[in-house]
C-alpha cells in the first residue's frame, strides 16, 4: 500500500492539540496556579432550558415502542430542515428544504465537501484564518494560494482579478480577527467567484454575533450568491452546541449537480446526527430557544467587552470583539505570537491562541476568546491589565 504522503505536509499537531498539550504540561508542574482559558472557542454557558426539555422529551420517545426511531434520514430531519428554513426566511433568504442537510457541524462538512471537488481546483485562503481550511486541502495534496488580510485592508481582504481560484473560502465574522465583511464586499466576492466560475465555501459559524442589521449573517443575503456559494453553520457558538453536535449546509440547486453530488456523499458517508440532537436543535429555532441563546450570546458579548476595554486600556491594538466572539490583538512589546502564548502562560496563567497558528499574516498577533465565564474573564484582564498596563510596557 501507499500511504498518503500529503499528511507530511502538514504541522505535526492541530493547532488547538498543541495549545491543549502545552496547557496540560503546565498545570501538571504547577498544580497550584489557577489557569484561565481564553484559547479554544469553547462556549461555557449550559445549554439552554428550550433544548433541555427537548431532548428530554425525545429521550422519552427513544424509550417507547411506538415512538422509537432508528436510522434517520441522513440528510435530517424534515422538522429540523424546515426549522432552518423558516429561521432563513426571516432574513428574506428563500430556501427549499432539499438545499439544507443537517450535520454534526460546520468543521466536518467543511472538511467532507472537499470530496465533491477534483484535486486540481487551485484554492484561495485568507491568510490568518481557520486552520482546517488549509490543512483539509493540503491532506488533499491540492494547491493553496493566500489572500493577505492585515492591518491595512481592516483583515479584510478583497478579491484580485489577476487571481486565479476555483475554490475560495470565506469566514464571517471571521476566526480569528472578528472581522465582518459588508454586503458590498461579499458582492465583490460574489461577482469575482462567477466570473472565474469558482465556488465559495462561506462558513457561517459565528453568524449569531452579528448586531448590526446591516452586516449580512448569510452569504445568500447577497444577490448572486445562489449560483456559486456553499454556506456551513453550526449550533456550536450560537447555542452552545460544541459537544452536542449540530450544524446545517446549505447547498442550493442552482449549483446543479453539486447539491445532488453532496446528497449522495453523505447518503453513503454519513449517518446522519441523532434524533435527540436534532430534537435539541429544532428548539433553538423555538420562540423560547431565540430568545433564550440571545441571552447567552449577549453574555459572551459582555465578557469580549471587558477583554477590549482592558485592551484599550493597556494602548494594544486588537480588532473584533463587537461582531464576533473572538479578539484579535497586537502582542505588547513585538513578542511573536507563540514567545506571547508563554509569557502569559507562565506569568499571569492566561491561555490564549497564538496568531501564527492562523497563518504566516498571524504572526506578531494573539486570539483571546470570550466564551469564558464572566468572573474569569474579569479576573483574566485584571492579571493582564497589571502586567501590561502603559506604566508597565
Ligand atoms: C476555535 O477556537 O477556533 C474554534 O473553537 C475551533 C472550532 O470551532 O473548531
Amino acid at each position: 500500500m501507499n500511504i498518503n504522503e500529503n499528511y507530511l505536509n502538514l504541522e505535526e499537531s492541530y493547532l488547538f492539540s498543541t495549545v491543549a498539550k502545552k496547557v496540560a504540561q503546565y498545570t501538571s508542574e504547577n498544580p497550584d496556579k489557577k489557569v484561565i482559558r481564553l484559547g479554544i472557542g469553547d462556549v461555557t454557558l449550559p445549554l439552554c432550558n428550550a433544548v433541555i426539555g427537548a431532548m428530554h422529551k425525545a429521550v422519552d420517545e427513544m424509550g417507547s415502542q411506538s415512538t422509537f426511531r432508528g436510522y434517520g434520514p441522513e440528510q435530517g430531519y424534515d422538522f429540523l430542515r424546515n426549522a432552518v428554513k423558516n429561521y432563513y426566511l426571516k432574513r428574506n433568504v428563500e430556501l427549499d428544504t432539499d438545499e439544507i442537510f443537517i450535520s454534526d457541524g460546520a468543521k466536518s462538512d467543511i472538511g467532507n465537501i472537499l470530496d465533491l471537488f477534483s484535486k486540481d481546483n487551485a484554492v484561495l485562503v485568507p491568510d490568518p484564518v481557520y486552520p482546517v481550511y488549509v490543512d483539509t486541502n493540503i491532506m488533499a495534496g491540492r494547491k493553496v494560494i493566500f489572500a493577505n488580510a492585515n492591518e491595512e485592508n481592516d483583515f479584510l481582504p478583497l478579491p484580485d482579478k489577476n487571481t486565479k481560484a476555483d475554490i475560495i473560502y470565506i469566514c464571517s465574522p471571521n476566526n480569528p480577527t472578528g472581522a465582518v465583511y459588508n454586503k458590498e464586499q461579499l458582492k465583490l466576492w460574489v461577482n469575482y467567484a462567477k466570473e472565474q466560475n469558482a465556488i465559495i465555501l462561506f462558513d457561517a459559524a459565528y453568524e449569531c454575533f452579528v448586531s448590526d442589521e446591516n452586516l449580512p449573517k448569510s452569504i445568500f443575503e447577497i444577490e448572486g450568491a445562489k449560483d456559486c456559494a456553499i454556506e456551513f453553520c453550526s449550533l456550536s457558538k450560537t447555542a452552545g452546541f460544541t459537544g452536542t453536535r449540530c450544524g446545517y449546509t446549505i447547498v442550493p440547486k442552482n449549483l446543479g449537480r453539486l447539491n445532488k453530488f453532496w446528497l449522495r456523499r453523505q447518503t453513503t458517508k454519513f449517518n446522519g446526527v441523532p434524533y435527540i440532537v436534532q430534537r435539541g436543535a429544532e428548539a433553538v429555532f423555538s420562540e423560547e430557544g431565540q430568545k433564550e441563546i440571545k441571552e447567552n450570546i449577549n453574555y459572551y458579548k459582555e465578557n469580549a467587552k471587558i477583554i477590549s476595554e482592558t485592551l484599550t486600556k493597556c494602548g494594544i491594538y486588537y480588532t473584533g470583539g463587537k461582531h464576533s466572539p473572538y479578539i484579535w490583538l497586537k502582542c505588547p512589546n513585538n513578542m511573536k505570537s507563540w514567545e506571547f502564548f508563554d509569557y502569559l502562560l507562565n506569568n499571569i496563567q492566561i491561555v490564549g491562541t497564538p496568531g501564527s497558528g492562523f497563518g504566516q499574516n498571524g504572526e506578531g498577533y494573539f486570539r483571546l476568546t470570550s466564551f469564558g465565564s464572566k468572573e474569569n474573564t474579569i479576573e483574566a484582564m485584571k492579571r493582564f491589565e497589571e502586567a501590561f498596563s502603559p506604566a508597565k510596557v
